[in-house]
This record gives structure tokens, sequence and C-alpha cells, in this order.
């Protein structure tokens, strides 16, 4: 746990801009919506397999009968398409210039799961106008009115631009693996959320265990120490094992849970994605769409985010 410790030292306090906020509330706010759970994966450190685990939850949320959206935000390197072996002709930059309504950028993937693609683009969003805001997120209010679970596929990092987006969700998953760079990594982000943005919780998913012991030691760790120094209690999702044969279905451009479909990892897979789906939101118990486009429209990313 020294990598923790350590951690503790990186990230100054004075560091931790609060949030921008103050614009007029959005005319609408308050209007009953469809309730869309939305669900942000991040992680500290890049490479612990964000991207895979949103493609193969996501899936598996789709063939279980969910309605699911996978919002790829990684605005470094989306890959989420390259995952699921789709190739979208446009993305959210197209409809930011008028040029396709977010009906048209939307592409099928496998199992019925659906993406929105927005790497390039999802910086854009906050150098709009407020009534080019306004558009867009009514726009991507009115595609989530048949989604029940509109799945995100973040950055890594503590950044705000990365947390500013991820903070928009009703529930945040924090990736991490056993190395510990990750578990440092991981325990920074969480000190960013809990200072930076009043106290969010996360749920840690631990992926490339040995074992579920593994899993949880390494949750039971991080949780210690969270909530020694942060005040905070980290809530173990789940553990997904390390299995090579992940590298195959990335290379095949197929999840795991389609082309391996009866492996441990596959299974393990699967029931993560029952659990998700089962989620109740608490943390945040307004209608979903309502919450994510509202917290950007009446808070505002932060400074950072909008020079
Ligand atoms: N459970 C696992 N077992 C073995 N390899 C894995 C596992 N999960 C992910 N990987 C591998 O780790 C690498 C990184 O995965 P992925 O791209 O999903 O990570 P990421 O967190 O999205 O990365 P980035 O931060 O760059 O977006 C990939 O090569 C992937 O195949
Ligand atoms: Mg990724």
């Amino acid at each position: 746990m020294s990598a923790i410790k350590n951690a503790e030292k990186v990230i100054p306090l004075n560091r931790l801009r609060p949030l921008a906020g103050g614009t007029p509330p959005v005319p609408w706010a308050g209007v009953p919506r469809p309730r869309t759970r939305v669900l942000a994966v991040t992680s500290g450190k890049g490479g612990v397999g964000k991207t895979n685990i949103v493609a193969n939850l996501g899936y598996a949320m789709s063939r279980s009968g969910q309605r699911v959206l996978l919002l790829d935000a990684d605005f470094g390197l989306g890959n989420l398409d390259i995952l699921l072996g789709m190739a979208p002709k446009f993305n959210l930059s197209h409809v930011i210039a008028g040029e396709k309504r977010m009906e048209e950028i939307i592409v099928d993937g496998p199992g019925n799961v659906r993406i929105l693609p927005a790497s390039s683009g999802i910086q854009e969003l906050t150098h709009l106008t407020r009534d080019q805001k306004i558009d867009v997120l009514t726009q991507l209010d009115r595609v989530l009115g048949d989604v029940d679970v509109f799945l995100i596929d973040s950055a890594a990092g503590i950044s705000a631009n990365v947390l500013d987006f991820s903070v928009t969700a009703h529930e945040i998953f924090v990736v991490v693996t056993p190395e510990p760079t990750s578990i440092t990594d991981a325990y920074a982000l969480m000190k960013v959320l809990s200072l930076k943005y009043t106290g969010r919780h996360c749920k840690l998913m631990v992926n490339m265990v040995a074992s579920e012991l593994e899993g949880r030691e390494i949750h039971r760790q991080l949780n210690l120490v969270a909530e020694k120094f942060l005040g905070i209690t980290v809530e173990y999702f789940g553990s997904i094992p390390y299995d090579e044969r992940l590298t195959t279905c990335v290379k095949r451009q197929k999840v795991m849970a389609e082309f391996f479909p009866e492996t441990e990892t596959s299974r393990c897979l699967r029931q993560l994605a029952r659990k998700m789906a089962a989620l109740t939101i608490t943390q945040y118990p307004q209608d979903g769409a309502t919450f994510f486009w509202d917290h950007i429209l009446q808070n505002g990313m932060s400074s950072s985010m909008r020079s």
C-alpha cells in the first residue's frame, strides 16, 4: 500500500479547483423524462481495460434485453468502435457542425448494442454557445428517450476535462488492475472525486486479476485508505480475470462474450452486466438524461474545459 500512501503526497489540495457554476436554469429542467441510467467507466491510469469492459458489459446487457447506448467519450484515442468491429462514418463533431442529427451518427453493433461515436467532438461541446449546447443536448435527450443504460467509456486520468465529463453520470466505475501504478492512480482519482466533486463516490472494478480474492483484497486496501484519508467508502463492484483470449478478441474485433461465450471470463462479464443492469440509482435520484445535460448546462464545465 506504499503506492497509495505516495499518492497522498502527489496531489496537494491547492491543485484542486472548485467547479465553475452559475449559468441560468434551462427552461425545461424538471420535465419528467424516461429513466436512463447514465454510467461512466473511468480510471486513473490508462490501458487498464476500460474500453474492453464497456464493450463487453454493453454487449452482455444488450443481449439480455436492455436498450444500451455506448458513448465513446475518450477524446484522446477513442477506439470503442474498432473493438466492436465497426467503422462509423460520422461522429459528434458532425452534429456540432450541424451536418448530421444525433440519430444519424449512432451505429448498431453486435448484439443490438448501439454506439454514439463522440471521441471527436466531445471536447468541442464545452466551447459552444448556450443555444448550441441546448440544441446538441436536446438531440441527445431525444436519443436517450429509448435508452435504458447509457454507458460512457471515458478517457483515463484526473484532469478536469476527463472528470468533468465522468461526473455527469449517475454512477462512476473506477477500473483498476493489480499493478501498483494503477492502484496509486486510482487512489489519486478517488481523491480528486472526493475533494473537488463534493464527495463523489465510486464503485471499483478490478481487472486482470489472478483470482476474485486478489480483486477483493485490492478493494479492501483501497477502501481502507479512502475511508481513512478521504472519508469516502469505495464499493466493490467486481473483478475480471486476466485472460489472454481478450487480446485475440481485440484482434478479431469481437467482444469476448460473443467470440468465447462459454469461458469463465465471459460468465464473469455476464454476471457483472446483470449486476450493472440491475443497479438502482441512489446517488443522484433525478431522471437519467435530465441530470446528464442539466449538469452540463447549469453547472458548466470547469474553467480548464472552457479555455
Ligand atoms: N481482463 C483482461 N485480461 C487480459 N488482457 C486485458 C484484460 N482487459 C484488458 N486487456 C488488454 O489490455 C489492453 C488495454 O485495454 P483497453 O484498451 O480496454 O484499456 P483502456 O483502459 O480502455 O485504455 P485507454 O486508457 O488507453 O483507453 C488491451 O490490449 C486489452 O486487450
Ligand atoms: Mg480506452
